[in-house]
């Protein structure tokens, strides 16, 4: 119990003061539970409102993808530039340091291989996995226009019922099948219909044209995938023109891992994420960083 001999009777209610209230810097996140939002600050940095996710889920179904075949040597090294790292249970528990204190995105929903249909997906992680693994928002993957396009869809609502159940965000992944164009019309679709379903926030793919209608049309945060390996200057590039039409964020993966310099990349990409680098003050800042051994 609290001492209370020589306890000062005199209080300041600061009563000029307005209580602060101070709103997450997240569009359509602010009717969200206080947890949820916790978890939200967990991802996204709250000064900038914006996220370096580093991608390293790969493995879940396309096995040791070049760049993670050894995780604990090629990505624990890069975990202290990242906002977020986005990656399996398996790894988690294998592989990351428990030191780790920025927020993990898990992957939630797996099944098949790259050796099969791969939109046939299932939810793959209980939600009270989710919560003993302290994680701050797990991610379902879903195949709009996929040949099991309701099973993806009714996995990614049912997490969000489990999500809301619990505080737990929900990221609603898009995933384009090879005969898809990737184009703004695709992607405004299957980007509304995960937030319109549920999902606390959406990862899709980058669009030369009209980008800035499928960030517009969605109305919770946006980040967008790095998808297959390009030159660091394209990379850096995408990563920019996402950022300036609307995009909350990277989520990326072999863009960093599989760079010629994975910390240097990683580090010119936050500062186009979070600073709003132009991509040749970026690549420059990669160079350095990368000749400077
Ligand atoms: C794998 C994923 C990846 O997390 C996502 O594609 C990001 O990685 P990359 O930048 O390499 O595309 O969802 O299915």
């Amino acid at each position: 119990m609290a001492d209370t001999d020589g306890n000062i009777d005199s209080h300041d209610y600061y009563l000029d003061t307005p209580q602060t209230d101070t709103p997450l810097p997240l569009k359509g996140c602010n009717s969200l539970d206080w947890g949820m939002k916790n978890r939200l600050a967990n991802i996204f940095d709250p000064k900038t409102g914006r996220t370096v996710m580093l991608a390293v889920d790969h493995g879940y179904f396309m096995g040791p993808t070049t760049g993670l075949e050894r995780i604990d040597v090629t990505i624990n090294p890069l975990l202290q530039y990242a906002n977020t790292l986005m990656c399996t249970r398996g790894i988690l528990r294998s592989t990351i340091p428990p030191t780790f204190n920025k927020g993990v995105v898990l992957r939630a929903s797996g099944g098949p291989s790259i050796l099969k249909e791969i939109s046939d997906e299932r939810i793959a992680v209980d939600m009270e996995d989710a919560l003993r693994l302290n994680v701050a928002a797990v991610a379902v993957q879903v195949f709009i226009g996929g040949e099991f396009e309701t099973t993806s869809v009714h996995n990614m609502t049912r997490l969000v019922d489990a999500g809301n159940r619990y505080g737990m965000p929900v990221l609603g992944v898009t995933a384009v099948g090879k005969q898809m164009a990737r184009d703004a019309k695709y992607m405004r679709l299957a980007t509304r219909m995960c937030a319109e379903l549920g999902c606390t926030y959406v990862k899709t793919y980058y669009v030369e044209k009209d980008f800035d209608t499928v960030a517009a049309a969605c109305p919770v945060p946006i980040v967008i995938a790095g998808g297959k390996k390009q030159p660091e200057i394209d990379a850096l590039t995408m990563a920019y023109n996402a950022i300036q039409q609307g995009a909350a964020g990277v989520d990326m993966g072999r863009n960093i891992f599989q760079s010629d310099a994975p910390a240097a990349m990683i580090q010119a990409v936050s500062r186009v994420v979070h600073e709003d680098m132009v991509p040749k003050e970026a690549f420059e800042y990669y160079e350095t960083l990368k000749n400077a051994k």
